[in-house]
């Protein structure tokens, strides 16, 4: 439990990504108006704010609230998501000649996936709002997670997912009592749906980086990764991406760390963005090819997103880092994520076996070298994939 007293959320005020014009934190807001750009949530940073004040924190992402746009505590909604742990892949470095190669397990938070983080964080400031009913469209893990905190809180949930999404995605949704339609074609049909429910119906629509407060939660990860390496970033993050809010996130939090003096600034992790070939849009975008091919299935199903709403966003990191991104085949990505999950004991889903598959080419390529120091995030546990393996 928690038993420091935290100070009040430094949240000031929201910005479109695009022109940075100004938006108030104290209404409800989807994205910008001026530019239809996501908007982010700026913060006045108070550098008597420490990082040694996080020691005896409670253990989820809530320890840093001061960070997070919820201006009244009793609001939160949370099920322990956050601080997942960093673990070393010891027997598969060691088979291919890593010398530092971490995983941060995602697939330890509450409903199995990063996901629980920006659901947690969006669901409570719909709470703070009065909202009562949520909409989101999902390619699996969002959807279980927004019924999830949408249960906890009280609140109506309808999820909107591809019908060919594998039933456990769609049975958790259930589990939770959410209202669920499944609709052919991929997210981005499912975002038209969700947008016509929300216009009829007035719920919130969660949909990625169409709101503010999700990215907040998921930004927690970037918190995580720099307190639990000891304030010494990793030289390579790997990031499975599909609307790309993991990426942002991550990113966002290492700038407001040196904001408010807890890292520095002069060598922040190259960020690699990593997809499935079988639908790349960001892959092609950020390295300047951007195609009208039309994007299909993939068995690591939060990959498939055809059009990323924050595509600049996920670039501009991407340069900004001097990353890279990549893509995958299928057959790499499931034959990957069971070889990890049989050599480590952990349970990697296909979209984490898509991380490490993605460095083995970067490796080959000459991007990446096997002594520096990696990290990959397994953003969810494969128990909801479990068909592809057996
Ligand atoms: C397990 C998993 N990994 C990665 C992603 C992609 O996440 P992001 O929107 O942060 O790119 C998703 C999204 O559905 C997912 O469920
Ligand atoms: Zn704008």
């Amino acid at each position: 439990m928690d038993s420091t007293l935290h100070l009040d959320s430094f949240a000031k005020d929201l910005t479109c990504s695009r022109c940075n014009s100004y938006y108030p934190l104290d209404s409800l807001h989807y994205f910008s108006s001026c530019c239809e750009k996501p908007l982010i949530v700026n913060y006045s940073v108070d550098h008597s704010f420490e990082r040694g004040q996080l020691v005896g924190r409670e253990n989820s992402m809530w320890r840093y609230s001061e960070m997070l746009p919820l201006a009244d505590e009793k609001n939160k909604v949370s099920l322990g998501e956050g601080m997942t742990p960093i673990v070393s892949i010891n027997r598969y470095a060691q088979k291919y000649g890593f010398e530092r190669l971490f995983v941060k397990d995602e697939g330890l938070n509450p409903t199995g996936s990063f996901k629980s983080r920006g659901l947690s964080m969006a669901v409570s400031k719909a709470k703070e709002f009065g909202v009562t009913e949520c909409v989101i469209p999902t390619a699996g893990n969002a959807g279980g997670a927004m019924g999830a905190y949408c249960a906890a809180a009280g609140m109506k949930a309808t999820v909107i997912m591809p019908g060919h999404t594998p039933k456990p995605f769609q049975d958790e949704c259930r589990l939770f009592g959410a209202e669920l339609m499944l609709v052919d074609g991929l997210i981005d049909r499912c975002g038209e749906i969700a947008s016509s429910i929300q216009n009829e119906t007035g719920a919130f629509n969660m949909s990625t980086l169409k709101e503010p407060y999700r990215l907040e939660g998921k930004k927690t990860m970037g918190y995580e990764i720099a307190e639990q390496m000891n304030w010494e970033l990793p030289d390579v993050i790997v990031y499975p991406t599909g609307g790309g809010t993991g990426l942002i996130g991550i990113w966002k939090a290492f700038k407001e760390m040196i904001s408010l003096g807890w890292i520095a600034g002069t060598s922040l992790p190259r960020m690699v963005v990593v997809q499935s070939l079988n639908c790349s849009p960001m892959v092609h975008f950020v390295n300047g090819n951007e195609t009208h091919e039309s994007y299909g299935e993939s068995k690591a199903n939060g990959l498939a997103v055809p059009k990323a709403f924050g595509k600049d966003l996920i670039k501009k990191v991407v340069v900004d880092s001097n990353g890279s991104a990549i893509a995958v085949s299928e057959e790499s990505i499931l034959r990957t994520a069971k070889e990890l999950s049989r050599s480590e004991g952990i349970s990697f889903s296909p979209e984490g076996g898509a991380t490490m598959a993605g460095l083995l080419e970067l490796v080959a390529l000459g991007d990446i070298s096997k002594n520096e120091k990696i990290l990959l995030i397994n953003t969810g546990n494969a128990s909801k994939y479990m068909d592809h393996f057996l």
